[in-house]
């Protein structure tokens, strides 16, 4: 393994969770539904202790947590540019409208910040044991909650687009889902 490489994807997952957490306080401007509202407050409490955990991580690998690295800055660039769409939504369109730009920018964030989790277990199991059990200790605790960010605010996105589409009644066509024939929908 290329431990300078891990060290990028240490600083950029550093970077991406700092940005987190600027991403969830801009997507509970926007949250309509309580329960909205309660998932990204708690999602925002977990990110904040990511944050945490991987400077934590930087010290038990010897990596310099604000060493400026050119990936580095790509993912704040794209990160705030997520921040920047949901005020962007927040302050131009509805208050529901707003929330579902939010819910799909934390679905794009998240997509990232899995990826990063997902590759910092695998290689915790190739380094040396004293610096593979703080890494493993944060993968373990933190992995399933990068699922649950991820896949519950996929679901979340889908739902909310669907009410937007009036798609809530039952027998809507899926899509690429071919109309029933004349007779049977007129049953
Ligand atoms: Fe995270
Ligand atoms: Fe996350």
């Amino acid at each position: 393994m290329k431990f300078s490489q891990l060290e990028e994807l240490v600083l950029q997952g550093l970077e991406h969770e700092r940005c987190g957490v600027k991403l969830y306080d801009a997507a509970l401007e926007c949250a309509v539904s309580a329960e909205l509202q309660d998932e990204w407050r708690r999602y925002h409490a977990e990110t904040q202790r990511h944050v945490t955990a991987l400077e934590e991580v930087c010290k038990a690998l010897g990596i310099d947590a604000e060493q400026k690295t050119a990936g580095r800055t790509v993912v704040r660039h794209v990160a705030s540019a997520l921040v920047l769409a949901i005020k962007m939504a927040r302050t131009s369109s509805s208050r529901e409208a707003a929330q579902l730009v939010a819910a799909e920018n934390i679905v794009l964030a998240e997509t990232k910040d899995h990826l990063h989790w997902e590759l910092l277990g695998e290689c915790a199991e190739l380094l040396p044991p004293e610096q593979a059990k703080v890494l493993r200790d944060a993968y373990e605790q933190i992995a399933s909650q990068e699922d649950e960010h991820l896949y519950c605010t996929k679901s979340r996105s889908r739902a909310l687009w669907r009410r937007s589409l009036g798609l809530e009644a039952a027998g809507q066509r899926r899509l690429g889902e071919a109309a029933p024939p004349a007779e049977q929908a007129a049953e």
